[in-house]
């Protein structure tokens, strides 16, 4: 038994839930809450999706953000980097967060943005409207109150043509969670202090798998996935995630019956693919096409998927939304592979290949494209990356690499592209504004914020806001990529971490010692190689 030993006073629930709403004020103080860049909410993918129903959004370079619940700035400080002529403004309750956000954006002389330390219901700008409001990872875990003021801000100060994300625990998928959080919670409610609660955490969950190493069955499968999952995540996400005090999911129904009294109504997912009945059983989209209420259809889907996390984007009663769509509004959007080949293709036949197999960037599913302008097209758009393209610029590339019309590629392909986003092949944005480099220039240039952030955290966030997780070595690299370093300065920095042992570079797998004369043979590749990894990873500007 856990703990055994130990005297624990008598549960009741609702002295803990007193003692941990009061503690809740501090703990995003006492350890902050990891801040990252998340694509999904980024204004380039919300107005993107807003295009492909038929709204015509605040183009991302001029707009107005607002993020509630910003922590210490990860989503915002890189679109204010992006987007000097946009404004952003960032509110949380944690002073510390805000206090580290304010020092980043003053480090990066970002003039386009604002953090304020206070809560979500002392927020009272009515007059001020907003193009794009962000509440990521926010709304499940503050009390009623809190939440219904999300909903009240997002409907009060939206633009009439603006865009909220909101994200929340969604049930029944959350249940599962639940159980194991029940458990987290019941072990650890006489440790107040946040680390020793993790740690304690940590401890139940392996506890209860070993009681279960004799069982089997459905509880032990369900078990087992969710605390693999928890083992693999960050002991700050842990405690905020799973171990604050309040942690409410809901059902997407009952979340769109909230918003709806705030006058607003739903646009999509910001997944896409999970709206798309053509990605489920016949049965299944047969049935539920007949059924003419988005939010109901969805509904059965969260059923039907054991949904647990939405990411719901909202926009104003009276916008009037497009569901019929055609390849007509894929005008204006540009399009960034989510896989990749699985095999290279040979060299010479990129123009002719008839069948790919790909695999995805994130989570390794598999996919097959058929059919030669399709392959092709992806091709062009796969050689062209990090580079987000407009299908004119995906057009234009796959005639060059083939013998098809541009005409004839961008036809089909545009009809094609449809498909691929709500199967999740390829995901979209409005971002045209030319950043990315591909080539990298004598004194290569990391993007600011994200060098700035390397120097504290491995995960940083690229120019299409996704966050790129740097190895140790490449980190010590990235922080030299200043835009005044040449390659050759670059290695002399180098060798002083080589010397010092802080650096190791490898020939054919094998480790070179410190003092080797082969240092000055093959650091000038291994630096090249890591600049291009970083081009390559939309990190550089210059
Ligand atoms: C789980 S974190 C999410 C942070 C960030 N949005 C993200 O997704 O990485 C929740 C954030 O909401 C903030 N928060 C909680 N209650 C709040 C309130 N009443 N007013 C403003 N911010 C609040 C916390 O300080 C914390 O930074």
């Amino acid at each position: 038994m856990p703990g055994a030993g130990t005297k624990a006073p008598p549960f009741q629930p609702w002295r803990e839930a007193l003692k941990q709403v009061l503690l809740n004020m501090t703990t995003y103080d006492t350890i902050p809450y990891p801040s990252y860049s998340y694509p999904q909410s980024a204004p380039g993918t919300l107005s993107a999706i807003a295009r492909i129903f038929g709204m015509q959004p605040t183009h991302v370079t001029k707009a107005r953000v607002l993020e509630i619940g910003c922590a210490s700035g990860g989503n915002l400080l890189p679109l204010a980097a992006r987007y000097p002529a946009a404004t952003f403004l960032g509110v949380d309750l944690s002073e510390k967060q805000i206090e580290q956000a304010k020092q980043q954006a003053s480090a990066l002389d970002l003039e386009n943005i604002t953090f304020e330390a206070k809560s979500i219901l002392e927020f009272d700008i009515k007059e001020e409207k907003f193009d794009y409001i962000i509440a990521h990872g926010v709304y499940s875990w503050v009390p009623a109150n809190v939440q219904e003021r999300i909903l009240e801000i997002c409907g009060e100060n939206l633009s009439n043509n603006g865009v909220a994300f909101v994200s929340y625990n969604t049930l029944p998928g959350w249940n599962a969670v639940k159980t194991i959080r029940d458990m987290m919670l019941y072990h650890t409610r006489n440790f107040d202090e946040p680390a020793q609660k993790v740690l304690e955490a940590r401890r139940i969950l392996n506890f209860v798998i070993e009681g279960l190493e004799a069982a089997s069955g459905p509880h032990k499968q369900i078990l087992e996935r969710e605390v693999n999952t928890l083992k693999e995540t960050d002991d700050n996400y842990l405690l905020h995630d799973h171990l604050e005090v309040i942690n409410d999911p809901c059902y997407f129904h009952e979340f769109m019956e909230k918003a709806g009294k705030h006058g607003l109504i739903y646009l999509g997912d910001a997944g896409l693919p999970s709206m798309f009945l053509g990605n489920y059983t016949e049965r299944v989209s047969n049935t539920l096409r007949q059924i003419d209420d988005t939010i109901r259809q969805e509904q059965y889907l969260d059923f039907i998927d054991n949904r647990r996390f939405r990411e719901t984007l909202l926009v104003k009663e009276g916008c009037s939304l497009n569901r019929r769509l055609t390849p007509a509004i894929l005008d204006g959007l540009r399009f960034i592979p989510c896989y990749d080949l699985s095999q290279p293709i040979e060299t010479g036949s990129e123009g002719t290949v008839e069948n790919l197999d790909l695999v995805a960037l994130q989570g390794g599913r598999k996919a097959n494209m058929i059919g030669k302008i399709a392959c092709v097209a992806y091709v062009a758009l796969l050689r062209a990356a990090p580079l987000p393209q407009s299908l004119d610029e995906i057009a234009a590339s796959a005639a060059d690499i083939s013998d098809i019309d541009k005409k004839v590629i961008r036809k089909e392909f545009g009809v094609l592209a449809l498909k691929l986003i709500f199967n999740g092949v390829l995901s979209v944005t409005t971002d045209n504004v030319p950043y990315h480099i591909k080539t990298p220039s004598e004194k290569p240039k990391a993007f600011p914020v994200a060098r700035l952030q390397s120097l504290t955290m491995n995960k940083v966030p690229n120019l299409r806001h996704e966050i790129v997780t740097l190895s140790n070595d490449l980190k010590l690299v990235f922080q030299y990529v200043t835009g005044e370093n040449s390659k050759e300065q670059i290695a002399e920095l180098l060798k002083e971490h080589i010397e010092k042992g802080e650096l190791t570079l490898h020939v054919n797998g094998k480790p070179l010692e410190k003092d080797s004369p082969d240092i000055e043979q093959y650091l000038p590749q291994y630096i090249d190689a890591r600049i291009m990894n970083l081009a390559n990873s939309a990190l550089l500007v210059g």
